[in-house]
């Protein structure tokens, strides 16, 4: 945990940038996988912890900002809880830790919420994903679950994504941390990976690299020959002579701070001639995003300058024709990068991302429409602070391909008798993390190959 200054300060930071009404803070609770007691992982919410910092199910947290007051609610452990879980502190003597003076039982809350609505005072919430906390939401504040989202707080939203988007020393420190791990576990994967092993074996060792580190991952692993679906959990395959292997895997540490990142990795030791070719597109645009990286600049640009490398290259290799800025323009580059360059990364691996994209990657404006653009997550101008990946990659998808050559779309930038024969080639991908600086920007982490010869080295 940090100091309890900086929980003390953030919340600080809420009644400055609120100045009436009720913050209600969702903490998570337990989530039974096939029946109650048998339950997923743990996970708390991370607007929860970045305040409240208690990482333990069944606890709500509220910053009065008309009294100044922040409460704590949550219910001790009962002795047959404890016979089951060992004896635990109280919630008070763990909330000293927090800074956080007022721990009441979670009775108390109905009762605070109620009076709340019956004095027409205003109650600021979030917008809640988990079901549990929907339903607790439609018992407090009678707005049926279906219609939560229309009432949730875009002041208290805008007050938790700015204050999150910019990460405090103590943060980066963290998020090295957890890119580091997740950085051993591509370098395991590189050395690791051999013909005959399926996709599961692979999963399994680097996922042992996050738990070992006394974390998690930061997401479910991709780990596949088939890199050209873009998030891909299928882990059956048996791996092959000539496979490309794509990891796409994070850790998460103790504290609740990810890492991301994607590597490609050549199954027969070295790429083919083929292979080199597309690795080269897809690097070549990873490289042209990360020297653009820096504060001022909107990270929508630097998708389209990573996309407009991506068609300069398609062109030289006679995948693409026509006038590199009108095929940009029309979204032509998507046929083979059909996603956003990258994201937001902190506490969560794509961080906020519950408390809407148009929020934290768009400071409220509206996003694209146009395939491809439309899934960019990130396109504000950038801050020092910011933390954020880079994540371009090169996918042929037989059943893209087969749709956009047959009705025509953006049909003038593309010559498909050459892609026709890549269609079986499966995916590339890149991915890094870096923190925006003053002067630019700073890999997270320790580096991990990505030239292709240090790929191969590692094999
Ligand atoms: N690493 C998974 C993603 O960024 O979507
Ligand atoms: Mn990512």
């Amino acid at each position: 945990m940090f100091t309890k200054e900086t929980y003390i300060k953030r919340r600080a930071s809420i009644k400055e940038q609120i100045t009436n009404g009720i913050c209600l803070f969702l903490g998570n609770n337990e989530s039974p996988m096939n029946y109650p007691d048998n339950t997923y992982h743990f996970r708390q919410d991370s607007t929860f912890l970045y305040y409240f910092g208690m990482d333990y199910p069944d606890l709500f947290g509220i910053i009065d900002t008309d009294s100044g007051e922040e409460i704590l609610f949550g219910d001790d452990l009962s002795i047959d809880s404890i016979v089951w879980m060992g004896a635990q502190p109280t919630l008070a003597e763990r909330a000293v830790q927090y800074g956080i003076p007022n721990v009441q039982p979670l009775a108390k809350l109905n009762e605070l919420l109620a009076q709340a609505r019956n004095q027409g005072r205003k109650i600021h919430y979030l917008p809640p994903y988990r079901h549990d906390n929907k339903i607790q939401l439609f018992k407090w504040l009678d707005i049926h679950p279906d219609k939560l989202n229309e009432h949730v707080s875009k002041e208290f939203i805008v007050a938790v994504v700015e204050q999150r988007a910019v990460k405090s020393a103590e943060e980066i420190t963290e998020i090295h941390k957890a890119v580091d791990i997740t950085a051993d576990m591509h370098i395991e994967a590189m050395k690791y990976i051999r013909p005959g092993m399926t996709e599961a074996e692979v999963a399994a060792k680097v996922h042992q690299i996050a738990l070992a580190a006394n974390g998690n991952i930061s997401f479910p692993i991709i780990a596949t020959i088939n890199g050209q679906t873009l998030h891909n959990h299928y882990h059956g395959n048996t791996i092959k002579e000539g496979d490309l292997f794509l990891l796409d895997a994070g850790a998460e540490t103790e504290l609740h701070y990810s890492g991301d990142m994607s590597s490609t990795i050549p199954v027969s030791k070295k790429f083919s001639a083929r292979q080199l070719e597309i690795y080269n597109v897809a690097l070549n645009s990873h490289e042209a995003a990360i020297a653009a990286l820096k504060p001022g600049v909107a990270f929508k640009d630097i998708h389209l300058t990573a996309a407009r490398s991506i068609i300069n290259d398609m062109k030289s290799l006679g995948f693409m024709k026509g006038d590199t800025e009108e095929a940009l323009a029309a979204g032509a580059h998507a046929l083979f990068f059909p996603c956003g360059l990258g994201h937001m990364m902190g506490m969560d691996v794509h961080d906020m991302e519950d408390l809407g994209e148009v929020y934290v990657g768009y400071e409220g404006k509206a996003k694209s429409t146009q395939f491809g653009l439309k899934s960019l997550r990130l396109a504000r101008p950038l801050k020092p602070g910011f933390v954020l990946t880079i994540e371009p990659g090169i996918y042929f998808i037989p059943e893209l391909i087969d749709l956009w050559k047959s009705n025509g779309h953006n049909a003038a930038f593309y010559n498909f008798d050459k892609i026709e024969q890549y269609k079986d080639f499966g995916g590339i991908r890149n991915e890094e993390d870096f923190v925006i600086t003053e002067q630019g920007a700073e890999l997270l982490g320790k580096p991990i190959p990505k030239k292709p010869e240090d790929v191969e080295a590692l094999r």
